[in-house]
């Protein structure tokens, strides 16, 4: 499929953007570890999220859906998975891969992870090793780095201090979940503090979770008991709208139920710094806190970006280049050399496609600069990424003449309904997909 994309005269109305995706996969994984039925709501209907529903099903876990996004979990309890009776193809999904890895290393069974393309070619080593040290058997190809792998789950695992090279949600979440089976505590030090998303559910659920600066530990022993969740909309999700009314002129939205968890939204930061004004307004506490944030457009200015606040807005690069490609000077991002292994190199990506598009781009090893200055229409594609699709379908809409976005299936792994929601923003004649 592609996006035909012609430039918008505003992005104007009010939008509620879909589930978030980190906290729908924790919900269901950790409502499977759980005793007792779990109740999600808002859980995100998109590849990947569906993707560790079918994981936790080929488990043995029994997942009835209610409605829209309503989900009841009957939680296994810590010992009640069973041994999958075939390969599990978890699609695109890094995070399912990840913390599926964390969560068999406590069982005593086998499986075999596999995936699409792209998350074949994904480091699965910054998981399996540290899991290795706790007991488990983590074999597969390139020694044991990618899928597919088997993993073979001991019991108890060994409790670990483990000090994280790269600073990774899903390597921590991985080590937290498979501590649940651990002999004694488990710890993860992590060079920057990177979302806190199964921390807090796994509090929620009754488990011992203590964060000290950028440590935090599990002690295992306490059993989960299911409850209810509501997932809030994805911040993620969100930022395409927040970018898209930054830089259409005559735009002015309002995007409600937003989760704005501070180790997600160092991108809001960054928008402002960059000259964008964003307002927060209801915000509602909770295990997840969320709000409704407003934008308008403004002529916006570049930014520097690095150090420890890339975590808090990796999966948003995309999109800032984008708002970064029309502002005024100079837009650094360096310290972000993770890029390079997520859906697709997004340093690469980025840095092709933008320039395709008459932005003037140079890639660096862990980041890029962008001088920004008018975009013209081109053809570009998406390298298969979900981010990367929707970042230039944005960019489009600014872009002089006609922009055709390639290779645009890919963003049902996040956000199936993206499409029709900017369509209702920005008007029908400016997105005509084509199959
Ligand atoms: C995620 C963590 C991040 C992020 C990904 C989702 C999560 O990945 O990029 O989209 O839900 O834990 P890393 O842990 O690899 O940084």
């Amino acid at each position: 499929m592609k996006v035909v994309v012609r430039p918008a005269s505003g992005l104007r109305g009010r939008i509620d953007v879909p589930g978030d995706k980190s906290v729908s996969h924790r919900a269901a994984i950790i409502g499977a570890l759980a005793s007792g039925p779990t109740e999600v709501t808002g859980y995100l209907e998109a590849a990947d999220c569906l993707g560790t529903l079918r994981l936790l099903s080929a488990l043995g876990v029994e997942i009835t859906r209610k409605g829209a996004g309503h989900y009841l979990i009957r939680g296994a309890g810590l010992d009640g998975f069973q041994e999958p009776e075939d390969v599990l193809d978890l699609g695109n999904s890094g995070t399912t891969a990840r913390l599926a890895l964390g969560l068999l290393a406590g069982q005593p069974f086998w499986s075999v992870l596999t995936g699409d393309e792209s998350l074949r070619r994904r480091p699965m080593g910054r998981v399996a090793e540290p899991l290795r040290q706790m007991g488990a058997r983590v074999v597969g190809r390139s020694e044991g780095e990618r899928l597919p792998l088997a993993v073979r789950g001991a019991r108890p695992l060994r409790a670990i201090r483990y000090r994280s090279p790269v600073a990774s949600a899903q390597v921590k979440s991985a080590l937290l979940l498979a501590g649940l089976y651990a002999d004694g505590p488990v710890t993860v030090e992590e060079p920057s503090r990177s979302r806190d998303h199964t921390e807090r559910m796994l509090r929620a659920f009754g488990a011992d979770v203590a964060q000290d600066g950028r440590a935090v530990t599990i002690a295992p022993g306490r059993d989960l008991h299911g409850r209810s969740v509501g997932v809030p909309g994805d911040f993620s999700s969100a930022a395409f709208f927040l970018v898209g009314g930054a830089i259409v002129p005559g735009s002015n939205l309002e995007i409600t139920g937003v989760g704005v968890n501070p180790t997600r939204t160092a991108a809001l930061e960054v928008l402002r710094e960059m000259g964008c004004v964003v307002s927060e307004s209801g915000l509602e506490e909770g295990e997840e806190p969320a709000a409704t944030l407003r934008v308008e457009h403004r002529s916006l200015r570049g930014a520097s970006v690095g150090g420890a606040r890339i975590p808090g807005l990796i999966d948003e690069i995309p999109i800032l280049a984008v708002a970064a490609a029309c502002a005024e000077g100079v837009t650094e991002i360096h310290d972000a050399a993770e890029l390079r292994v997520k859906e697709s190199d997004r340093i690469r990506a980025v840095v092709t496609e933008l320039g395709k598009l008459g932005a003037r781009v140079e890639e660096r090893a862990d980041g890029f600069s962008i001088l920004g200055g008018p975009l013209k229409g081109a053809v570009v594609r998406s390298w298969g990424d979900h981010r990367m699709a929707m970042a230039l379908i944005i960019a489009g809409l600014v872009a002089e003449g006609q922009t055709v976005v390639e290779d645009t299936a890919c963003i049902a792994t996040s956000y199936p309904e993206f499409l029709p929601a900017l369509q209702r923003l920005a008007g029908e004649a400016c997105l005509t997909p084509v199959p």
